[in-house]
This record gives C-alpha cells, sequence and structure tokens, in this order.
C-alpha cells in the first residue's frame, strides 16, 4: 500500500474515535482564507501535527489544523493545513490530506486557493470558479500508484453539477462569480511576466500553487471535487508593483466574507432536497 495512504489510514482511525459524526464534506482553505472556520464555530480542533504522517505546514496563512463544524447545519470538516509541493515535499505527501479525508469517508471536497488573475478582466478581490485546469507543476500524485493511464483523468476533475449549483448560489447572493482554467506551478518562485504571457497564451485564467494534485488524487477517488480561487493580486507583469505574498494573504482576509456567505448559500442549495 502506498505508504502516505497508510500513515492518513491510521490518523483517520485514530481520528474516529474523536469525531462522532461522518463528515460527508470538507473545505481546504487556502491562504488568508483560514478565518472562515470561525463562522461554523468549530466544535472541536486538532493540530495536524498530532497526526501520524501529515506533513508540516510551514506557509504564513495555513494553520496546521483540521476543524469540525457546522455551516448552515451541515457538518463540515475545515481543512487549515494544506501541504504545498514547495515546500518540499514529495508530491504524494501534499496529498496526504486528500488520503486522509477519503479515509474518514468525506465524499464532497471543496478546494478554495488564493490566486493570481491572469485574464484580463480579473480584479484583485473577484472570486473564480475553477473549471478545468492545466498542471504546470509537472507531478502527479498517482504516479507509481496507477500502473495505467487513469481512466477519470479522461475529464476536468470538477464537478459540473456541483459547479452549475455554485453559481445559482453566487447569483442569489448576488454575488460576482468568474469563473476559468486554474493554472498549477511549482513555485516557490512568484512567475516572470514572461511565464505569464505564456500561459494566457496557453487558456488559463489564474495562477497558483496549490489545488491540482489534491484535485488530482480527490477526483480518482471519486470524490465530488469543486474549486474556488480568490484573486488576489494581478498575476506577475500586470500591475506595475512587484508582487509579495503579504498581498495575497491581506487580500485573502478581504474576500472572506463574500467566500463565506457564498460557501453558505451553496451548501444550503445542495443539502436542501429539490422542492
Ligand atoms: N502566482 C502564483 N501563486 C499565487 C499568486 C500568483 O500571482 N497569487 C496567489 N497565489
Amino acid at each position: 500500500m502506498n505508504p502516505v495512504y497508510a500513515q492518513a489510514r491510521r490518523a483517520a482511525d485514530w481520528l474516529r474515535t474523536r469525531i462522532p459524526l461522518q463528515p460527508e464534506t470538507a473545505i481546504v482553505l487556502g491562504s488568508g482564507l483560514g478565518e472562515l472556520v470561525e463562522a461554523a464555530h468549530p466544535q472541536w480542533r486538532i493540530p495536524t501535527h498530532m497526526l501520524p504522517g501529515y506533513p508540516a505546514s510551514t506557509v504564513e496563512g495555513h494553520a496546521g489544523l483540521l476543524s469540525w463544524g457546522h455551516l448552515e447545519g451541515i457538518p463540515v470538516l475545515f481543512v487549515q493545513g494544506r501541504v504545498h509541493f514547495y515546500e518540499g515535499y514529495s508530491i504524494q505527501e501534499v496529498v496526504y490530506p486528500v488520503h486522509l479525508l477519503h479515509a474518514l469517508g468525506v465524499r464532497n471536497l471543496i478546494l478554495t486557493n488564493a490566486a493570481g488573475g491572469i485574464n484580463p478582466l480579473f480584479h484583485p478581490g473577484d472570486l473564480m470558479l475553477i473549471r478545468d485546469h492545466i498542471a504546470f507543476g509537472f507531478a502527479n500524485p498517482l504516479r507509481g500508484i496507477e500502473s495505467r493511464p487513469y481512466r477519470r483523468a479522461a475529464g476536468s476533475p470538477y464537478d459540473t453539477a456541483w459547479s452549475e449549483a455554485l453559481f445559482s448560489a453566487a447569483l442569489r447572493e448576488g454575488i460576482p462569480l468568474r469563473e476559468g482554467t486554474y493554472l498549477w506551478t511549482q513555485g516557490p518562485s512568484y512567475e516572470t511576466p514572461a511565464e505569464i504571457r505564456m500561459f494566457r497564451r496557453m487558456g488559463a485564467d489564474a495562477v497558483g500553487m496549490s489545488t491540482v494534485p489534491e484535485a488530482v488524487q480527490a477526483h480518482h477517488y471519486g470524490l465530488r471535487v469543486v474549486g474556488l480561487s480568490t484573486i488576489t493580486n494581478l498575476a506577475a507583469g500586470l500591475s506595475p508593483h512587484p508582487l509579495k505574498h503579504e498581498e495575497v494573504v491581506a487580500q485573502g482576509r478581504a474576500v472572506r466574507e463574500k467566500l463565506s456567505r457564498l460557501l453558505r448559500r451553496f451548501l444550503r442549495s445542495v443539502s436542501d432536497p429539490p422542492a
């Protein structure tokens, strides 16, 4: 068995003795979005370093916590402990949280992130629904695990029905929601202006350093995946001043109220039986 998965299974067994409920839905929170958890008045939080094998989070804006609460009465497991490839972990370790969620029985996964806007119509503070992605990080967590091209890899990992539900929720909340293709780079360097010009020609609308490995792994498990990017900045070369991580974190905080409203409305709509 994949050793990372084996550890995540052990962590799930340990956690299950502490979580009374079966979580159906999990939200992975991106840079500066961690405070969204407060809205759910979490019943408990566990530092991720207590879980066997959970890679330590080394990035500002990522607390290294797993929390359990209710949003709109719906039980949600929050992951504030994203692992990035640029932190030096293997691509298998990067998807440890997805292994853990799968082992816990999670079926729906909402991936959020901070991203740079490439689409010229995008502004900092916009939200973008991820319709599809480009794996420009050139690593795949299924490598060596799946020896044949995996059949699900043929389509976009992002669930169409839930993506439409997110759009409807945004419309009803009066929140403008962009949509587009998210391009993943390894980082940790931000891109050069020349790279951004290339990415734009390739069809990317936003760029970031996370989400894609998780979406690939979750899709492989058959989880329902949706992705939301917070456009925290204009990508390199599109703004007159150089980009800083603090700006990404600060802008993430600024839009969290909007994101929180959107997610609440969305969760309500997908959990209500159709009228
Ligand atoms: N590039 C890469 N990752 C990012 C950016 C960016 O401009 N903004 C937030 N995450």
